[in-house]
């Protein structure tokens, strides 16, 4: 690094970037042994500071493997391969810093990133990689250095819970609250990855992956989304006292880890639950400081923007000299099967006699215990038919599965089972 300047070199200026551009101007006044040497930008955009005047701008970040006037690279283009990789693996390899947002590249590289950090003894963050304003890395990486985590969990995608709050308080269904969500920024025009659990998972497998110091890989995680959730079935839980949220849930029990991400309900009394729209929540459970709970932001300009700062900050003071080790431990995934847990279970059934007999005999054969019930009459213009609603006591989910699959045999089903998992969080 040079002597009193640290200089950096911006990659990307979209929605971030800007917010970033935004942070750094109102940083002016302050002293800070910034100097921005380069910026990469495929967009044209003015910036009149002074701040900016011995600034290279770069129309691709791609002219910065040949750029060597900086100390940390900031990558805030995005995407796991192509020009993004490139430019992060090309500076750890000349033991330059790095600060990105990219939560893709960081979970599928885990291994490789930190095998480049420990060779050129340079540093990698990414706290604006996992729930943009919530410093969630920070916390497990420094602040619980002294405690051992179990367990991690929470609402680590703001487009999804946005989307399932606003059905329930606008009474719209899944499609309509998208659209809303994404004519006010909320969701992107390809919304895939919020909807169906992706982006909830790049970012469990950085926490889990942090946590408990191996290399968990996304697609070791099976995630379900929140595309075939629907409005009945918000407002049933919601007269039982539950909300449903897409939950991303990581924990360690002796050497094994469960990674889980599933819309699930959970009783309004916890914490998390009561974290409606765009806001993430995290909860983490350590063996000292019990439980912490962290509410923010997820995503946006300058929330995420903060956490690139704050990054930035901390590589610039030379005191901080961190260094990871790249000796991951082994891990046994607990699957999805042995999940022991409750359900809730909408079924859509002729109204004749003999439907509940006949689900509770499956019941019987698989161990499930019903926690309570509710029925109700249906009725379109031609036709009868009944809704039952069933919550039930805690059992394997393989049993489950198992029993829903008979089930949903039988001939009185009309509607493949709907069925959500239930999480006993307080
Ligand atoms: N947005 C958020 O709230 C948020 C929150 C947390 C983390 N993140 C992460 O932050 C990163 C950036 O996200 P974003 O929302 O800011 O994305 P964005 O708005 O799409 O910005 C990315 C920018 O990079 C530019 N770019 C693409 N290839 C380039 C190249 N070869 N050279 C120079 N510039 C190039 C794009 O230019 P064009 O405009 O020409 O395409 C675009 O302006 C991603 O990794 C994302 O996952 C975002």
């Amino acid at each position: 690094m040079s002597n009193n300047k640290i200089k950096i070199a911006i990659a990307g200026i979209g929605t971030v970037g800007k917010g970033l551009l935004d942070l750094l101007l109102k940083y002016k006044n302050n002293e800070t042994n910034l100097e921005i040497s380069a910026i990469a930008s495929r967009r044209k955009f003015k910036v009149e500071s002074r701040k900016f005047k011995n600034t290279l701008i770069f129309a691709d970040a791609k002219e910065l493997i040949d750029f060597d006037d900086y100390d940390i690279l900031v990558e805030l283009i995005g995407g796991d391969e192509g020009v993004s990789k490139n430019i992060v693996f090309d500076a750890l390899k000349k033991k330059k810093n790095v600060v990105t947002a990219n939560k893709a590249l960081v979970s599928k590289y885990w291994r490789e990133l930190h095998s480049l950090m420990k060779k050129n003894e340079s540093i990698l963050k990414y706290e604006a990689a996992v729930a943009g304003g919530i410093p969630i890395i920070k916390v497990i990486d420094e602040f619980l250095v002294s405690n051992r985590i179990k367990k991690i969990y929470g609402i680590l995608n703001g487009t999804s819970n946005f989307i399932l709050s606003n059905m329930l308080a606008y009474d719209k269904n899944f499609k309509k609250i998208l659209n809303d969500a994404q004519k006010l920024g909320y969701a992107e025009s390809d919304p895939s990855f919020d909807v169906d659990g992706t982006d909830t998972a790049h970012k469990l497998s950085i926490l889990s992956s942090l946590a408990f110091n191996y290399n968990n890989k996304t697609e070791n995680i099976k995630n379900e989304g929140i595309q075939n959730v629907e409005l009945q079935d918000l407002k049933i839980a919601d007269s039982l006292g539950y909300k449903v949220k897409l939950l991303g849930l990581t924990e360690i029990e002796k050497k094994k880890v469960k990674n889980f991400v599933y819309p699930c309900l959970l009783s309004k009394d916890s914490f998390i639950a009561k974290v409606d729209g765009v806001y993430n929540a995290i909860v983490v459970e350590s063996d000292f400081c019990k439980k912490s709970c962290f509410i923010g932001e997820g995503a946006g300009a300058h929330p995420t923007a903060t956490s690139v700062l704050s990054d930035i900050i901390r590589l610039s003071d030379k005191r901080i000299n961190q260094k990871k080790s790249s000796v991951f431990v082994k891990h046994k995934e607990i699957s999805l099967e042995s999940r022991f847990g409750s359900y809730y279970l909408r079924f859509t059934t002729d109204d004749r006699s003999g439907v509940i007999s006949g689900i509770a005999n499956q019941f019987k054969k698989y161990n499930i215990s019903m926690k309570s019930m509710l029925q109700k009459e249906s009725r379109t213009k031609s036709d009868r038919y009944a809704t039952i609603v069933i919550t039930t006591h805690s059992c394997f989910e393989k049993n489950m599965m198992q029993a829903l699959d008979k089930i949903n045999r039988l001939n009185f089903i009309r509607n493949k089972t709907v069925y959500l998992r239930i999480e006993d969080f307080k």
